[in-house]
């Protein structure tokens, strides 16, 4: 399994940063050693499905409902987001669990959503500030875990399958304020993911290997390297430092 550098705009581009992705991809045209994607805001997804077309870039939603369709105003369904050209998204960020008071168990409706639509998941787990200063980092991601991979309990699961899923820790208090984890804290905690997986949820084996573990929070060209290194490590899924085609590119080399 490649490894997975996934960018994350966020509430940020317009129709005029889309020109970023056709410099990437042409910096990065096929990079053998991972996969790319960018999961930009809705509104600019579909036309920068149209320009990846046919490269090595896939794209991918920020979030979508769990139901299917119906009176949801302003939310975006799994099946829009495949209409729109995306594969994957991303579920469960910390900043939809605060603006939006998503719960573990809202996150595991929409995974499970998600998954019926044949879009690959990237689950976000992580703690905040105050968990870790209270030791709590390990039993907050568990927990986590737990609540959102009820359902899922045995690789022969098609969520579980390790190309359609990935789990993102990203510790709270490191995305987008600068503070990376220390390796220290990263290797510990991906460690803990891999074991966690395998032990509760019988992904097992070359399945359980095999599920990419990405670290988000202040991830950029300048420590990327030392990051992807750790045992564990199978990518990135990173914010700021994905708008650029520089800074991304500079990432995807580090893989
Ligand atoms: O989804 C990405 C993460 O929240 C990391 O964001 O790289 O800006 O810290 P950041």
């Amino acid at each position: 399994m490649r490894k997975l550098a996934a960018g994350n705009w966020k509430m940020n581009g317009t129709s005029e940063d889309l020109d970023e992705i056709l410099t990437l991809i042409a910096a990065h045209p096929a990079p053998k050693q991972c996969e790319m994607l960018i999961c930009p805001p809705a509104t600019l997804l579909a036309r920068m499905a149209e320009k990846a077309a046919g490269s090595a870039l896939q794209v991918g939603g920020q979030d979508c409902h769990a139901a299917p369709s119906g009176a949801h105003t302003g939310d975006i369904s799994a099946e829009m987001l495949r209409d729109a050209g995306a594969n994957w998204v991303i579920l469960g960020h910390s900043e939809r669990r605060q603006d939006h008071q998503e719960t573990d168990q809202m996150i595991r409706a929409k995974m499970m959503t998600a998954h019926d639509h044949s879009l690959a998941v990237i689950l976000c787990v992580g703690e905040t500030r105050a968990e870790r200063e209270a030791g709590r980092a390990l039993e907050v991601v568990a927990g986590q875990l737990d609540r959102v991979l009820t359902r899922y309990r045995s690789d022969s699961d098609i969520g579980c399958r390790a190309e359609n899923f990935a789990i993102a820790y990203e510790p709270v208090w490191a995305i987008g304020t600068g503070l990376t984890a220390s390796s220290t804290e990263i290797a510990e905690v991906h460690s803990f993911i891999r074991n966690h997986i395998s032990k509760e949820f019988g992904i097992l084996g070359a399945t359980g290997r095999a599920i990419r573990l990405l670290y988000g929070g202040s991830v950029k060209p300048s420590n990327a390297a030392e990051i992807f290194a750790l045992p564990n490590v199978d990518g990135a899924l990173v914010g700021g430092a994905s708008l650029r085609a520089s800074d991304f590119g500079a990432i995807v080399a580090a893989l």
